[in-house]
């Protein structure tokens, strides 16, 4: 059979061009063959050779398939014969005389063509298919997508392809998405892209065909505590602990709804803001099941301002959820976080207020960021607690290293990304999140405003306070924040009865 096979090959190419062609096929088709099964077997992972065997090798075997008929032709051309007597030439009687199914040359040509076009059709579904793998979107433009793929693998969504939520489904968006990956691939090739790269509002399909396939508006109901230790920056990094009830119902259209009441299905929330940044509203729109629409106007824009009119949004999940899978840290919390996950030992004198400083320190590039808060957590113990420094630099390496990471994970020079660069919409720091349209400024023609009462998203178990529930205990008539506590215990257990 494989003498068959190499006995045919070699009197199909009947010129030069004609044998390359036919050793550039046969040999991209083994390599290709040998790569797969290295990567099947986990040999190969990295996303640049998945790259040169599913765009590469097919290529070259394509390219050595049509200099096979491109040899017989200049062949032809040369020697002045027809393609009968070049092939009676180049095979024996037997092989091209006619029988009932054709002669065994024509035959060997129809059997080679099924078996490459196979090839063909199962190398591009395969390529199809490790295309949508996180694992090449990630980084097989390296540097570019590096900040994406960092967060992604650290984010609740690590098993979520990206494709999941980028592409959506369907042959349309598959489609634009090629289109647009082709694009993508020349800009960086130029280097015409932004950094850091911007939020792709108006690419991102409707959540309703992305986030919810998986979370839809019904699962959304009662409340979920969240409980946060915040450290001081005294020398104890003494913890003190805020803890929220949030209420996360969307409603089904009664009246106690809550934080999901924007996307449920019977309501509408529709606004313009100045521009996609979508940290300043311009108006904003509620839509109930009844048909009643609600305008609320930002008073604090001057009417030229407000004329512009830009696209109007539905409000979805990402106006809230911006940051489900590409969550960059606060430095502060990002150092709470891992205080209290146990990775940095809080017997280090300052190690919050000093952490803090060596991660948000302005360094030019990664190297130098990771060497500086190394230099910095070092030095400052050295100096002032040389006794710590000299028997207690196994803990002071465990915190510089997960400083290290917080860093790692956060900031990227090359991309322009820094602490910051990304605002987070949920809750309300630095006033974006909620207080975009939950403020005193966004009113309807009542003047009366979007309500942004304490206790509207959330119940208020502690906040700042040294104890988790500190509100849920019997308050003290003494102490100052008396009504208050009263206020916030009362609130609670009356937001869990009917
Ligand atoms: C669970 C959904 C989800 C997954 C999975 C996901 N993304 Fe995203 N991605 C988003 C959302 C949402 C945004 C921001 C949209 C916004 O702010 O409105 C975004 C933004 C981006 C941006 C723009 C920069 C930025 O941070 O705003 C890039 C680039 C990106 N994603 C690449 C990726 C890559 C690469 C992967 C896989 C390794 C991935 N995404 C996986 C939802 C997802
Ligand atoms: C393919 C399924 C899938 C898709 C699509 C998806 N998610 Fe998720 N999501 C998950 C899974 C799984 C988790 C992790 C659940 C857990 O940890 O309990 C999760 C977790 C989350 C969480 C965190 C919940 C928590 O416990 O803190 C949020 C918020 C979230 N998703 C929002 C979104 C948004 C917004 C989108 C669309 C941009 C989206 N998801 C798309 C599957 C998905
Ligand atoms: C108005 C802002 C807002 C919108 C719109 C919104 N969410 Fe949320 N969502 C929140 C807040 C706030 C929380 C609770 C805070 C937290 O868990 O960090 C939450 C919690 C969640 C959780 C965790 C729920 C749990 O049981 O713990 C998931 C999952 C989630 N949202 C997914 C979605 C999806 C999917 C959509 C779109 C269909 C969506 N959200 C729309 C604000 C929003
Ligand atoms: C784009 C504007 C916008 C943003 C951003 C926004 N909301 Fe709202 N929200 C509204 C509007 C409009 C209403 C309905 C006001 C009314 O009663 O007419 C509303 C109502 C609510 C309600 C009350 C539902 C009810 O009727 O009982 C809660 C709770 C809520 N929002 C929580 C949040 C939280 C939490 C966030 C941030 C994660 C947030 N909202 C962000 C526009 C917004
Ligand atoms: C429109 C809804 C909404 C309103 C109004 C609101 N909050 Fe919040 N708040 C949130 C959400 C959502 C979070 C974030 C939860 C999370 O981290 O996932 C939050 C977080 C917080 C936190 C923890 C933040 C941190 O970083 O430690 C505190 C404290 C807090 N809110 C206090 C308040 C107080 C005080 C008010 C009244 C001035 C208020 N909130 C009004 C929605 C709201």
């Amino acid at each position: 059979m494989l003498k068959d096979y190499f006995n045919f090959i070699n009197k199909v190419s009947v010129n030069r061009l004609g044998k390359w062609g036919v050793i550039l096929t046969t040999s991209s088709f083994l390599v290709f063959v040998i790569m797969e099964l290295a990567r099947m077997v986990g040999i190969l992972t990295n996303a640049y050779i998945g790259l040169i065997t599913y765009l590469l090798f097919p290529t070259l075997f394509v390219i050595g398939l049509i200099m096979i008929p491109i040899s017989w032709s200049q062949q032809k051309k040369s020697s002045g014969k027809t393609t009968r007597q070049l092939l009676d030439e180049q095979f024996n009687e037997d092989e091209t005389a006619a029988s009932f199914f054709g002669s065994k040359v024509v035959l060997s040509i129809i059997a080679l063509t099924l078996i490459n076009v196979l090839f063909l059709l199962i190398a591009s579904t395969q390529m199809l298919g490790f295309m949508d793998e996180p694992v090449f979107c990630g980084t097989a433009c390296h540097s570019t997508m590096h900040p994406e793929w960092i967060s992604y693998q650290q984010s609740p969504h690590a098993r979520v392809h990206c494709v999941e939520c980028h592409v959506g489904e369907g042959a349309g968006a598959l489609i634009q998405s090629k289109l647009n990956g082709a694009y993508q691939m020349l800009s960086i090739t130029f280097n015409l892209y932004e950094k850091p790269i911007p939020t792709p509002v108006h690419q991102l399909r409707p959540a309703r065909e992305t986030c919810e396939k998986c979370h839809w508006p019904e699962k959304f109901y009662g409340s979920r505590i969240k409980s946060y230790a915040r450290y001081q920056m005294d020398e104890a990094s003494t913890p003190k602990y805020t803890t929220l009830s949030l209420k996360i119902d969307a409603g089904k259209g009664k009246e106690k709804a809550g934080i999901h009441w924007h996307i449920a299905k019977e309501n509408e929330v529709r606004y313009t803001s100045v521009d996609d940044k979508r940290l300043e509203m311009i108006w904003v729109e509620a839509v109930r099941a009844d048909g009643s629409v609600t305008r609320y106007n930002n008073r604090k824009l001057l009417d030229s301002e407000r004329q512009e009119n830009p696209a109007t949004r539905i409000m979805d999940c990402v106006d809230c959820h911006n940051r489900a899978t590409h969550i960059y840290e606060d430095p502060s919390m990002a150092i709470d976080d891992r205080i209290h996950k146990g990775l940095i030992d809080r017997t280090l004198p300052y190690i919050k207020k000093e952490g803090l400083a060596a991660i948000s320190g302005s360094y030019k590039t990664k190297e130098e960021g990771m060497e500086g808060v190394r230099k910095q957590l070092e030095g400052f113990y050295r100096r002032n607690y040389p006794a710590l420094a000299a028997t207690q630099m196994d803990k002071i390496d465990d915190a510089v290293e997960t400083l290290q990471s917080i860093y790692n994970r956060n900031i990227h020079p090359g991309m322009n990304i820094v602490w910051g660069s990304y605002p987070n919409f949920i809750g309300h720091r630095q006033n974006s999140g909620c207080f975009r349209c939950h403020n005193e400024n966004m009113v309807n023609d009542s003047g009366q405003a979007i309500s942004y009462e304490c206790t509207t998203c959330h119940s208020i178990l502690a906040q700042e306070e040294d104890q988790p529930f500190k509100y849920l205990q019997p308050p003290d008539k003494k102490d100052k924040t008396y009504q208050m506590h009263r206020y916030l215990q009362n609130e609670f257990l009356e937001s869990y009865s009917e």
